[in-house]
């Protein structure tokens, strides 16, 4: 067995943080930080170092009032990986059926001696209001359709480790834009690392107006297909919808739905991801999700990478 703890040294003199909210604040140096910092961790766990105990400890809260199954055992597994003690709070059983404010409760939690919390939540903007109300880090974990900052750089990392360089790679983002927390922490950080990113999906789901900040945007998969590097096929969201944007899921498969045909007519090294949880049929057929192109699993993997390196400079920065 491999007892010797990987040496990351110290943090990183360009990382100051204490907080991780979104990919739309941090600089490009930053988010190259936690890239880097991410990839050695993934190697680390590629050479059989299964703990790497640098925050022995340290107590981190997982505060999920969201269902997630990916994102809070990710950040379950890195905390422990990292040496310290995981604790998972669930809304539902929780007091706050019995009045309790979300900042009444995470206060509660961090004065049981808490290092970070790792918040997700309906309402946008929840983890921002945390960080101003507690003295210890706070992890977004997805605020509503705002950002979903881990996930965005597990993203990235993917596409790194498959494609070197993020610097002219053209990436489209498929489908459900307009409630996609995913698609914003993607872009922010795709186009900080120099990607010519396309926002794609019906028109009721994608707004014109990413044109101002230099996004690409279509309507129609098969137009871009072509030209694309990198497709991230994101879920409809119809949980965040007030009214159906399309006539019929069916509808929106034949469209935007990754499948063989298409697969025939893109670029014979596209790389196909997807956040997950993906609906096999609706946003990409099994054989896609499934076959060579595929990445999705992959994605998986790197993001306890990811949640290590996050939790590292957040928590292990702290004197
Ligand atoms: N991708 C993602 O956030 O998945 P979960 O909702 O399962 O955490």
């Amino acid at each position: 067995m491999i007892t010797e703890t990987v040496d990351l040294g110290s943090v990183p003199k360009g990382w100051t943080r204490r907080h991780l909210l979104g990919l739309e604040e941090l600089s490009a140096e930053e988010i190259t930080i936690i890239l880097e910092v991410a990839q050695r961790f993934h190697d680390a766990w590629a050479a059989g170092q299964k703990k790497i105990p640098l925050l022995t400890g340290k107590t981190c809260v997982n505060l999920f009032f969201e269902d997630s199954t990916r994102t809070r055992i990710s950040f379950s597994l890195a905390i422990r990986r990292l040496g310290a003690d995981a604790v998972d709070f669930s809304a539902a059983t929780s007091s706050l059926s019995k009045g309790e404010t979300v900042i009444d409760t995470a206060k509660n939690i961090e004065a049981m001696g808490v290092d970070a919390v790792i918040v997700r939540h309906r309402t946008p903007g929840t983890p921002h209001l945390l960080s101003q109300n507690l003295g210890c880090s706070v992890v977004n974990a997805g605020d509503g359709p705002h950002e979903h900052p881990t996930q965005g750089l597990l993203d990235i990392l993917t596409m790194r480790q498959r494609r070197g360089s993020l610097e002219g790679l053209t990436v489209a983002l498929i489908g459900d834009i307009a409630h996609s927390r995913t698609a914003r922490s993607n872009i922010w950080g795709l186009k900080k690392l120099g990607a010519h990113v396309i926002v794609c999906g019906p028109s009721t789901l994608v707004s014109p107006r990413w044109a101002e900040i230099g996004i690409e945007y279509s309507y129609s998969l098969d137009d871009i297909l072509p030209r694309v590097d990198v497709l991230n096929l994101l879920r409809i969201q119809f949980e965040r919808q007030y009214i159906r944007p399309f006539p019929s899921v069916r509808e929106y498969a034949h469209l935007y739905a990754m499948n063989r045909e298409r697969m025939a007519r893109a670029k014979k090294d596209l790389l196909v991801l997807a956040p997950g949880p993906i609906n096999r049929g609706v946003e990409v057929t099994p054989d896609v999700a499934d076959g060579p192109h595929s990445a999705i699993l992959e994605q998986v993997t790197n993001g306890l990478a990811v949640r290590m390196a996050v939790l590292w400079l957040l928590v292990g920065s702290k004197k």
